[in-house]
């Protein structure tokens, strides 16, 4: 079977969790490759809500080996938090889990730093999770950060701490913040380091043994194409590259182990934190997609900006990141609107735009243009087959299918594991379902 990259095509939150769940029996390996304690991934196992973080969403299914990648950004203690959580309720051995010896780690001065400077950008704050993920990645950038490996040398991360915490003092007094105690912040992270130490390892070869074995691999993207570092509405971004392209950086694997991108979209839009969102609701309607689909921030509580589904965005998403299927998410939230709308195109001044801009100042003056199909009104929530789909439903899908150039190869109709909906034949030769089915059946 194949190797996939499974990632979200939108602003984050389409659901991701769920999915690699799901999917993770076919899998030998789940491995993450970005991003890091920002992100918030929600499984429901068997009625209970289960919130991953850093860990990969395939630690539900003990045997799975769970990869975190150079690409992660490490918190230690949010790390050791999340890994205590989880062992009341699934086994969890320190075969299980692998933290990269050169994934990046977060430090106090990292959350005090962004916090100040958001704080200072007012209006023009990103609207970040101020989880120190930015700042963790500027000092990766600039070859002065300090590696999970280094939390197993002593001396060198003393070192390392020292240098550190002297320089971001002097930038936090700039900021008229407390200097940070060099002596204490080791003692944390020498103490972090000896009880995270089983678990760090040389990721890229464990990656490179179990390919070689022939275990199929799950790539698994934080985050969405939309935040990505590159890619996104830049300066209202993440610090990291979600795009396919950030497996091979992040993990330390060729391009040619990749055999397919599924990406997940979201029956609408929704994004938290600061920048452009042209299909964004400001009005009722908006306020219904809040509450129906419960958007709020699985990380920071926050509640979600909320909007109709963004064609010209999802194309574009799918065409950087070479998708021809998509897993679309949430449609039983649309299931009582008398009419649902799509944007198809974006007027810009005058003219008619197909193809999504990547200025970010263009995409802030755009006005979105819909097409409208009727409502279904009849529960999508649960539907277990393709053909039981209302017809209504059918007719929407299509229209997402034609506009962004994908087709939707697996449906989830709810949150538990066996809301799913699978188009076998378009997930053939990519992802054994017999293996799922029998997950799912065994939950
Ligand atoms: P940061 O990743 O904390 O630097 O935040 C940068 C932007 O990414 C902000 O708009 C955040 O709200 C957004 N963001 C970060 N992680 C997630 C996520 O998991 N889901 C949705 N938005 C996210």
């Amino acid at each position: 079977m194949a190797n996939i990259v499974i990632l979200g095509t939108q602003w984050g939150d389409e659901g991701k969790g769920k999915i690699v769940d799901l999917l993770t029996p076919a899998f030998g390996a789940v491995a993450r490759y970005q991003g890091g304690h920002n992100a918030g991934h929600t499984v429901y196992l068997n009625g209970r809500k289960v919130v991953l973080h850093v860990i990969p969403s395939g630690i539900l299914h003990p045997g799975t080996l769970c990869l975190i990648g150079n690409g992660v950004v490490i918190d230690p203690r949010a790390f050791l938090d999340e890994l205590e959580a989880l062992k009341s309720v699934v086994p969890v051995g320190e075969d299980s889990i692998a933290v990269s010896r050169t994934a990046h780690l977060i430090l106090p001065y990292h959350g005090l730093l962004e916090r100040a400077a958001e704080a200072a950008l007012g209006e023009k704050k990103i609207g970040t999770t101020c989880r120190g993920i930015g700042p963790a990645y500027e000092d990766k950038i600039g070859r002065r950060g300090i590696r999970a490996g280094d939390l197993c040398d002593p001396a060198l991360l003393r070192e390392k701490i020292f240098r550190n915490t002297a320089a971001k003092n002097e930038i936090a007094a700039l900021w008229g913040l407390e200097p940070l105690d060099p002596e204490k912040l080791f003692a944390q992270y020498a103490d972090y380091g000896a009880r995270m130490a089983p678990y760090i390892k040389d990721v890229s070869r464990l990656l490179h043994e179990t390919l070689r074995a022939g275990t199929p691999v799950l790539f698994e993207g934080a985050q969405g194409v939309l935040l990505d570092i590159d890619h996104g509405t830049y300066p209202y971004v993440t610090s990291s590259n979600p795009t396919a392209g950030g497996v091979c950086t992040g993990l330390g694997v060729g391009p040619t182990v990749i055999d397919a991108v599924l990406g997940v979209i979201k029956a609408y839009t929704t994004r938290v934190g600061s920048g452009p969102f042209p299909t964004e609701l400001f009005d009722e309607t908006g306020k219904l997609l809040a509450r129906r689909g419960d958007e709020f921030g699985a990380t920071t509580g926050r509640p979600r900006r909320c909007g109709w589904f963004d064609a010209v965005a999802a194309a574009y998403a799918c065409r950087i990141n070479g998708i021809s299927r998509v897993i679309m998410t949430k449609p039983d939230v649309l299931d009582e609107f008398p009419e649902i709308k799509i944007c198809t195109a974006y007027r810009y001044k005058g003219s008619s735009l197909r193809d999504y801009p990547v200025e970010t100042e263009v995409l802030e003056k755009v006005v979105p243009v819909y097409e409208t199909v009727p409502g279904w009104k009849t529960p999508v929530r649960g539907v277990r087959e393709f053909r039981d789909l209302p017809a209504g439903f059918k007719d929407f899908l299509k229209l997402v299918e034609d506009r962004i150039g994908a087709e939707a190869a697996m449906i989830s109709t709810g949150v538990e594991r066996r809301e799913t909906l699978f188009r076998d034949d378009l997930l053939a030769g990519w992802i054994d379902l017999a293996a799922v089915r029998k997950g799912i059946a065994g939950a």
